[in-house]
């Protein structure tokens, strides 16, 4: 357990940040427990798991998770492992399944987590076995218009209270065709040497890096997206949401006649005006005026144009891994989920052009927080610093124009409040301004 409080290192009020967070082990150990043990973490959507006994894998921090929906229809979220000698019950990422056999001994359990077969429980454990006290362990799930959560800790507040004011913005990606979402294809899994939070904070509130990291990509013709120049204009901004939710993408409704977004190919940037009746008919004038550009939700899942998504999964202090894959509109021409899937393969991904301009930023930022001399010097976070301001359209806690460190401060402001929290009843959420 870290001592310091880590508000001392979170100084949001100077825009500056101790490099401990992201290279000290007892932080990372320390967030394992009071982020990813205490938070909504994103874990599966509802497309993927439409049947009875459908499955589907994925981590909650570091603990390895089963997704399933049971013979009855609940959705469940289970550490997977087996509870006799802890081995894990699936070893599969996706399927459809009544009920898990672990490979070890053979302890076999069911879609609702009960533990239905013992092999020897006559011969071997005379029937004196409990079964019932040997069930799977299990984390409360909850879902938003198809995004499942879980969260492994009892006090939480429910998810659309942790959520908060982030379902107004998500809403736009969400919510914006009559049959909403559905997962497509497969993803992309992959390891990189860097803190996780550089990659939270880059999606959830960098624009400056664009026209720099990203510039080759404009100057080869490939993205139209990075060509912005820094400029005080106030028709579009990043959004601080409240509760470490951050938005790039805002824009005055008044002043836009089309969505805007991070969208790249004509095909998909063409698509999102073609919707834009129908997605101002559902979700109202201002919301028509916005596509979702990128955004993270605290503490690890993010979005890039929104179909992109990804979470990023902590794998130890200086290594992340990233999951990567598409969520489109289930009434999309399967032409235009074909382009997504092909934009999403170009640029976010292990071999893609735009994660490699990334990665090897985020790698040296992680490298220098753990060197000796590096570490004592702080990161600087003052763009924009002072500068926000708070709009009666949007919900959000503060805006700023996109070229500002307000949503990465906030991300931390919001982290930090959890890092020093021994409890949810001492961790206030912000007011949520937007009820449904
Ligand atoms: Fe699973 Fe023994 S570890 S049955
Ligand atoms: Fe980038």
């Amino acid at each position: 357990m870290v001592t310091t409080s880590i508000k001392q290192m979170v100084r949001s009020n100077v825009g500056v940040i101790d490099r401990a967070i992201y290279s000290d082990p007892d932080i990372y150990a320390q967030e394992l427990e009071q982020v990813f043990g205490r938070s909504w973490l994103y874990v599966a959507h509802t497309s993927q798991l439409s049947k009875p006994n459908d499955f589907m894998a994925n981590y909650m921090g570091e603990d390895p998770v089963l997704v399933t929906k049971d013979a009855k229809g609940k959705l469940h979220t289970f550490l997977n492992m087996c509870r006799h000698r802890g081995n894990r019950i699936c070893r599969a990422d996706f399927g459809n399944a009544p009920s898990f056999m672990c490979t070890y001994h053979g302890w076999t359990f069911s879609t609702d987590g009960k533990l239905v077969g013992v092999p020897g429980y006559k011969e071997a454990y005379f029937e004196e076995l409990d079964r019932t006290q040997w069930g799977l362990v299990e984390a409360r799930t909850d879902s938003y218009k198809g995004l499942v959560f879980a969260n492994w800790d009892k006090e939480a507040p429910g998810l659309l209270e942790f959520l908060g004011d982030a379902v107004w913005y998500l809403d736009i990606w969400l919510d914006r065709r009559e049959n909403r979402t559905e997962v497509l294809g497969g993803m992309h899994r992959w390891v990189m040497p860097f803190n996780w939070k550089f990659g939270v904070d880059n999606f959830g509130g960098d624009t400056y890096h664009t026209m720099v990291s990203h510039g080759s990509m404009s100057l080869a013709g490939f993205s139209q997206g990075q060509r912005q120049p820094i400029s005080t204009d106030k028709s579009r901004f990043q959004v601080a949401i409240g509760n470490g939710h951050c938005f790039i993408g805002g824009v005055d409704p008044e002043l836009q006649k089309q969505p805007q977004g991070s969208t790249f190919n004509k095909e998909t940037a063409q698509y999102i005006r073609d919707i834009n009746e129908e997605q101002t008919a559902r979700l109202g004038k201002v919301r028509g005026a916005h596509a979702m550009g990128v955004g993270s939700l605290f503490p690890n899942f993010s979005w890039i144009a929104a179909p992109f998504v990804r979470n990023w999964h902590p794998r130890g202090i200086s290594k992340t891994e990233m999951w990567s894959w598409c969520i489109v509109d289930k009434d999309a021409p399967q032409e235009i989920k074909n382009a997504m899937r092909v934009e999403l393969t170009q640029r976010f991904g292990p071999s893609a052009s735009m994660e490699q301009d990334d990665a090897n930023n985020w790698m040296g930022s992680t490298e220098t927080s753990r060197s000796l001399t590096g570490k004592k010097y702080p990161l600087n976070m003052q763009m924009g610093l002072g500068r926000q301001w708070t709009s009666e359209i949007h919900p959000a806690k503060a805006l700023n124009i996109p070229w500002s460190d307000t949503n990465w401060l906030h991300f931390y402001e919001h982290w930090a409040k959890m890092m020093d929290a021994p409890s949810w009843s001492q961790i206030q959420l912000d007011p949520i301004k937007h009820r449904q």
